[in-house]
């Protein structure tokens, strides 16, 4: 596992040596290079640095240009316009940087120097309720965000901080005790009901108790008194209670699993996972003076957040009947995961609708010590995921759309959409359907991590599984074209050439292939999976140019050639396949 350095980091390293050489003064000056259309880079940091020394730019520009000695990686530097440098660099010098990615199991992508201990708190749906789109965009967010930071060499643990606690568990409890067989499994013995049978269980006694407790007072009052035995740890209703755990759990894996997703059960500490801890969370809140109480309740108020009336809105601890409740839950666990799991930072892929709460949590936290300089928190926060309309997703009916129903309905499109080519791939009846699974929950995940997550987004599965555009059928028909042609390519196998000189189309596509590693590394400082997405879809594109203008198998080029961009063609393939597979999506062989 070596790591490569990228063009862009030796041409930066190239540029500052310059810079020293010309302006002893100016020695920790910064080029400012980035990748540009007129060259192959393009360096404005001279501009501020003459400011700066009050010279004229292109003059000191021309005298940097001249301290940068002779050199097999630079093939050309123009001073260009106020001051600008235009670097246009060696075609061997791509090449073989790429040579050294390909002989790299990991593309020469360097680990992160300074990686610590990220826990994530993602995917994170609610015992005995539906999951919806917006558990799905947690899901598909935080999957991908574990991806890309364990790839840079980050320690990751994973939280599902279900919502597993409260009070509606009372009324559920209640009525299963009052009618006890009706959470029994009809299967005979060991055999496994579906997810969708668990869920149907779970609405079905959701709906009949909630029915009784606002038609029923007594009920109502038997209800209340169960929540009180459930917190107080009574043995009859834990286990009831865990029977509707283990229901969800069932639903929650079955839709996870639709999602080709591996959620695992130890990472599965839901807000009852806590409980212990939460008298001493209050507590020491409490006289440590960062909360007070307030009416009753224990609480935390900021400068900064106040109600329409112009009164402070507290963070509620303890509400004033002693219940605890959310904010109660989510201190304990960064204590939990900041003392015991000896995080760094703490990620949230969450809801921007929960961003007060989190704004207050975390200033909470930083309060009492908890969090500081050696450990941060963050939200990831997410937009509402909207309908075609515009507005918030809903079916015609008015009702939330069921996660899986969308998911089902993604499949079924996309197998069409194989179906449709799979005769001249020579596809057979359960590639079929396993490509369009693949195609379906990855049109579903692309769609969610090629926007900007904070922006809501709309949901449009025709789009989603259109072959043009930015979508991953587009990227996984790029996969697959780039893998039919070694089956095409006789006996010429993928092979740098230094020595040749490049096409157009084969030094943009170079270039941007030895990029990978800084886009990972953005991605992952970020929490910006779009720009991953933005990467892979240009390098889809770049590719789409190569291919058609540089033949690799008709009109057969010279050998050197052939082998020169088969070489290309796989390199492309492979940093394809690892980007998708960073962001949750199969790269079928064959499409
Ligand atoms: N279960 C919550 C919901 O469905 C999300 C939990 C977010 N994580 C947390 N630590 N509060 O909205």
């Amino acid at each position: 596992m070596a790591s490569v350095p990228s063009l862009a980091s030796t041409v930066q390293q190239r540029l500052a040596d310059g810079l020293t050489a010309a302006l002893p003064e100016a020695a920790s000056a910064d080029p400012l290079l980035r990748r540009s259309d007129r060259a192959d880079f393009q360096a404005n940091g001279i501009l501020a640095l003459a400011k700066q020394l009050k010279g004229n730019p292109r003059e000191l520009a021309t005298r940097v240009v001249a301290a940068i000695p002779e050199n097999d990686v630079l093939k050309d530097i123009e001073v260009s316009g106020p001051g600008f440098l235009n670097i246009t660099v060696t075609d061997a010098a791509i090449v073989r940087t790429l040579a050294a990615r390909a002989a790299d199991a990991r593309l020469g992508v360097p680990f992160n120097e300074s990686a610590g201990t990220t826990v994530i708190d993602y995917a994170q749906p609610n015992v005995a309720k539906e999951m919806h789109v917006g558990h799905l965009r947690s899901a598909v967010i935080g999957a991908a965000m574990v991806e890309i930071l364990e790839f840079t060499g980050e320690s990751v643990v994973r939280r599902h901080h279900i919502g597993d606690w409260g009070t509606q568990f009372g009324m559920l409890i209640q009525y299963l005790i009052e009618h006890p067989h009706e959470l029994d499994h009809k299967a005979e013995d060991g055999a496994e009901i579906s997810g969708e049978e668990a869920m149907s269980n779970l609405n079905r006694l959701y709906k009949a108790s909630r029915a009784l407790f606002d038609s029923d007072e007594e009920f109502k009052t038997r209800a209340r008194a169960r929540v009180v035995d459930l917190q107080a740890g009574d043995e009859e209703t834990l286990a009831l209670w865990q029977r509707f755990v283990d229901e969800s759990k069932i639903y929650f894996y079955s839709v996870f699993d639709k999602l080709d997703m591996d959620i695992r059960d130890a990472d599965v500490v839901g807000e009852s996972g806590y409980n212990d801890m939460l008298v001493e969370t209050c507590r020491i809140l409490e006289e440590s003076g960062v909360a007070v109480r307030s009416e009753g309740a224990l609480c935390v108020f900021f400068d900064d957040v106040k109600g329409p009336d112009g009164n402070p809105t507290p963070l509620i601890v303890q509400k004033s009947d002693g219940g605890f409740g959310y904010a109660a839950t989510d201190l304990s666990a960064i204590r939990d995961r900041v003392r015991n799991l000896k995080a760094t930072t703490l990620l949230y892929v969450v809801d921007a609708r929960q961003s007060l709460h989190f704004k207050m949590v975390f200033e909470t936290a930083r309060r009492a010590g908890w969090l500081n300089d050696d450990v941060k928190a963050v939200q990831l926060a997410f937009g509402t995921v909207l309908g075609k309309d515009g507005k918030p997703f809903k079916t015609r009916e008015g009702e939330t759309v069921r996660l899986v129903d969308l998911l089902d309905e993604a499949v079924d499109r996309a197998t069409s959409v194989v179906r449709e080519k799979a005769e001249k791939v020579g596809l057979t009846e359960s590639e079929i359907v396993e490509n369009g699974q693949y195609v379906g929950i990855g049109a579903v995940k692309y769609a969610d991590l090629s926007t900007s997550a904070a922006r809501d987004y709309k949901f449009d599965l025709d789009q989603m599984v259109s072959l043009n555009g930015d979508t991953s059928v587009y990227l996984q028909y790029a996969y697959a074209r780039i893998r039919s042609i070694f089956g095409k390519a006789g006996d010429r196998t993928p092979l740098a050439h230094p020595e040749l000189e490049l096409a157009p189309a084969e030094r943009a596509l170079g270039l941007h292939l030895d990029q990978f590693g800084e886009v990972i590394a953005e991605t992952a400082a970020e929490y910006a999976p779009h720009k991953l997405a933005a990467y892979l879809y240009q390098l889809a594109s770049l590719y789409t140019t190569f291919y058609d203008q540089c033949p690799v198998i008709k009109p057969e080029p010279a050998r050197e050639v052939a082998e020169n961009r088969l070489f290309l063609c796989e390199l492309t393939a492979r940093t394809l396949h690892q980007g998708m597979a960073l962001l949750g999506i199969r790269t079928p062989e064959r499409l």
